[in-house]
């Protein structure tokens, strides 16, 4: 007896032209290159242009993913974006995009879990495929972060920058062991009691802004590490696996420091850890997808190989993904 599986076939992603290096930063706000890179291990970031929208990454990104999937557009029956940035209010920013690819059928959404977005996007695609609500749906993290960031707080504008990222996830079986490829389990969790440690201080209904983004560094750094290894746990425990077994860690890209904290806790050899955040700062929903299409693409990520997701962010939301490529 098989039992449906939610493959990852293909992935894609697209960076904004424009970056802006941590000497740059240092133009804008009272910062330094050697603090930056020493707190976060950010070197630069890109940044969308004026006329650019989350809709514009959004687009690009899917249609690499598309090509490296190898599939007709038109196959794609649902469409899930992570976003904290849409274009409007509203309607979706999923469905700009349903339109720029040329479907008029099946359904597209967003879904809000800030940096953790990407990871519940996953989650969300491979409970449609099991219940066999879909087949083939186009899973995106896109955000144009910038556009949130208060350009005079040194404690946040230097640590975000836009990008997307998209994978194509299509309805497959399995045996049901650990051996299957695709997605093997997903953790998700939120803690709504820690929403003022990292928020944005505007909104329709509160503020009638846009407002920008608000933290409290440090106790975000804390619960990060502590939630992140549990979700880690967890994903490990469901599968009878172990940290060796771990071929790829991509995890959100929020803070170097962040990355090599959570893969002491659970004991996996730095070497496996995919880092991006040097390049990419942290884009936020895009930052998993951004990472795994570099590792992917470079030929890293090879075909049987159990990889790790993990992300962090607002609210408080985390959560895992561990699946086989
Ligand atoms: O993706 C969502 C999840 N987000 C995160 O995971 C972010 C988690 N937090 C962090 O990554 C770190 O807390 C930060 C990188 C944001 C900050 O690093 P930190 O080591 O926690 O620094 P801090 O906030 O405790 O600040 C230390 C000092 C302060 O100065 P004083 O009060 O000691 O004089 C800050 O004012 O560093 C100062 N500072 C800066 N200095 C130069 C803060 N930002 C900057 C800056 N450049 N950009």
């Amino acid at each position: 007896m098989t039992i449906p599986r939610s493959l990852v076939i293909g992935c894609g992603s697209y960076l904004p032209a424009r970056t802006v290096t941590n000497d740059d930063m240092s133009r804008i706000v009272d910062t330094t290159d050697d603090w930056i890179v020493e707190r976060t291990g950010i070197r630069e970031r890109h940044i969308a242009a004026d006329d650019e929208f989350t809709s514009d990454l959004a687009v690009k990104a899917a249609e690499a993913a598309i090509a490296h999937a190898g599939i007709d557009a038109q196959e794609i029956d649902l469409i899930i974006l992570a976003t904290t940035t849409p274009d409007l209010t509203f309607p979706a920013t999923a469905t700009a995009v349903q339109a720029r690819l040329g479907l008029r059928h099946g359904a597209a959404f967003d879904i809000q879990a800030v940096c953790s977005g990407f990871v519940y996007a996953l989650t969300i695609a491979d409970t449609f495929i099991k219940a066999r609500q879909a087949r083939t749906i186009l899973v995106i993290g896109a955000e144009t972060f910038s556009r949130l960031l208060d350009w005079t707080d040194r404690g946040t504008c230097v640590l975000f920058g836009d990008g997307a990222g998209a994978v194509i996830v299509r309805a497959g079986e399995g045996e049901g062991t650990i051996h299957d490829r695709g997605i093997l389990t997903c953790h998700l969790h939120s803690d709504g009691r820690y929403q003022d440690k990292l928020h944005v201080d505007g909104g329709p209904s509160r503020t009638g802004t846009v407002g920008h983004v608000r933290m409290e560094g440090r106790d975000v750094f804390r619960h990060a590490v502590t939630n992140i290894a549990g979700a880690i746990k967890e994903a490990l425990a469901a599968t009878g696996l172990s940290a060796d077994d771990i071929d790829w860690f991509i995890p959100h890209q929020a803070n170097r420091r962040i990355l090599d904290g959570t893969a002491k806790k659970i004991g996996l050899a730095p070497e496996k850890v995919v880092f991006t955040v040097d390049r990419h700062g942290n884009t936020s929903a895009a930052s998993v997808p951004l990472a795994l299409d570099v590792a992917v693409k470079d030929g890293r990520v090879r075909r049987g190989d159990l990889l790790l997701l993990e992300a962090m962010g607002g609210g408080f939301t985390w959560g895992s993904v561990l699946l086989r490529w």
